[in-house]
């Protein structure tokens, strides 16, 4: 996944705004996250990698899977609820 594709699929949020809301905005917690466009309130799948990103030291060098096959993961998640 690169900079500019999303990270929470619901609602279209980058991966890019996701890490300037945390250098920005300093989040307490992952689910401030949420604040950032919405991001992780809708299937829940994204959460664990805003987690990722929130709990990293450099979150603009967190490796998160190939967007394709997170976008397959992601539809697997959702069918399976
Ligand atoms: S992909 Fe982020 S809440 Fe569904």
């Amino acid at each position: 996944m690169n900079d500019d594709q999303p990270i929470c699929l619901c609602f279209g949020v980058a991966k890019r705004k996701v890490v300037q809301f945390i250098r920005t905005e300093h989040p307490k917690t992952a689910s401030q996250l949420s604040e950032c466009f919405g991001a992780g309130t809708g299937c829940g799948w994204c959460r664990p990698y805003l987690e990722q990103l929130w709990k990293s030291e450099t979150p603009e060098s967190e490796a998160l899977p190939d967007a394709d096959q997170y976008a397959i993961d992601r539809q697997k998640y959702r069918d399976a609820k």
